[in-house]
């Protein structure tokens, strides 16, 4: 079966992190390093294992001890990409590259490929690395990074802040249409791009400071070096999807500042729109009723006209629909089993009782 996922952390204060037990060692030649530069981080602090190579629990782990990120986001995100990019097998997954380290793969079209596997959680438009088209999407790209430099200075006096960040994002998204004709930005691409934006100033300003605007200084650091800065403290309280602040806000004030609905390129220049890959409409409806703050009954509507249902519940749905199901056709047995677990983490994690779970095999 699936290993289940640890629970939340007991204490969300800042704290020094940076600390005496996980000094920066940079990484050896076999140590493997990727597209996030928070795992890169995590890893040459000894918060993951130095090797790059994890289990999903090691993960959820580190990024609340590390940087305070909520449970159920971090599950959301880590189980996100361990179905697809890690090994049921051995609950073992690269951080960039594919590796015989995650363990006997199962039989293609299972990829196993590490987070650097282009197309399945990694995409286009990415801040500071470059398109899987231009050979490379997951090392630091200085040319990118000098863009942000810009951005920060004009729009964000000087700071990578909310501001600086939507129109960071704009300027990648732009550059990928006028010049990777095999640009995409469907589900959940077009989700995870906000995400990455908006996760440096939320868990890369020192949690002493209280403040969204991040140092550019600080800011290279942790995306060219995977280094805490000196001193460093996690900030203050863990950061999760709801709530203000909260995940799901940064995104909508991010893509307010410059709309785009998802679509792919077909040639140079030449967006083309996917209207289908917009959400999910459902019927089912759930009314509860509480008492002090508990559920105490629920009933189930069945409602004439389908309403929309989350745009999380998309996600997860497309995720384990169509890109889990396109790599694992037909698993049998542990296999099986082990994905099913991982499929209910990752369901579970949402959190959102009205979206449907999705039978699989
Ligand atoms: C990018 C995975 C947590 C910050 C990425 C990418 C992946 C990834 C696959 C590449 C996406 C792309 O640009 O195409 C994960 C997983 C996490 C996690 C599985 C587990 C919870 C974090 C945390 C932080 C972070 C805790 C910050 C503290 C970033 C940033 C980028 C990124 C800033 C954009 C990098 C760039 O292109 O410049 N992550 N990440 N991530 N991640 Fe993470
Ligand atoms: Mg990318």
């Amino acid at each position: 079966g699936a290993l289940p996922p640890p629970g939340p952390l007991q204490n969300t204060s800042a704290k020094l992190v940076n600390d005496a037990e996980h000094p920066y060692m940079s990484p050896g030649p076999d140590d493997i390093r990727g597209p996030c530069p928070g795992l890169n981080t995590l890893a040459s602090h000894g918060y993951l294992p130095r090797s790059g190579v994890a289990s999903p629990q090691q993960i959820v782990d580190a990024v609340q001890e590390g940087f305070n990120m909520e449970n159920a986001l971090a599950v959301f995100i880590t189980w996100g990409a361990f179905l697809v990019d890690g090994n049921p097998l051995t609950n073992l997954l690269s951080i960039g590259q594919k590796t015989d380290e995650t363990g006997q793969s199962p039989s293609p079209p299972a990829i196993v490929g590490g987070l650097d596997t282009h197309g399945v959680f990694e995409g286009d438009a990415s801040t500071t690395r470059g398109d899987a088209y231009f050979g490379d999407n997951h090392s630091f790209n200085e040319t990118l990074f000098q863009q942000l430099v810009n951005a920060s200075n004009t729009y964000g006096g000087g700071k990578y802040n909310p501001q600086a960040a939507a129109e960071i994002r704009w300027i990648r998204i732009q550059d990928s249409i006028a010049r990777n004709p095999t640009f995409q930005f469907l589900t959940p691409r077009i989700d995870t791009a906000y995400v990455e934006t908006a996760f440096p100033y939320r868990f890369w300003v020192d949690g002493r400071l209280n403040t969204t605007d991040l140092d550019l200084d600080v800011a290279r650091g942790f995306y060219q070096y995977g280094r805490y800065p000196p001193d460093f403290y996690r900030r203050e309280g863990a950061f999760g999807i709801p709530g203000n602040p909260g995940l799901a806000r940064d995104i909508a004030i991010l893509a307010e500042a410059h709309p785009i609905s998802p679509g792919h390129n077909e040639g140079v220049g030449n967006y083309v729109l996917n209207p289908e890959d917009l959400g999910l409409r459902g019927n089912v409806r759930y009314s509860c009723f509480y008492f002090c703050g508990l559920v105490v009954a629920c009933i189930r509507l069945i409602c004439p006209l389908p309403f929309a249902l989350s745009k999380i519940c998309y996600i997860y749905t497309k995720h384990a629909n169509v890109t889990v199901r396109s790599l694992y056709p037909n698993p049998q047995g542990p296999l099986r089993d082990a994905l099913q677990g991982n499929l209910k983490t990752f369901y579970n994690a949402l959190g959102d009782p009205e979206c449907p779970q999705i039978p699989m095999w």
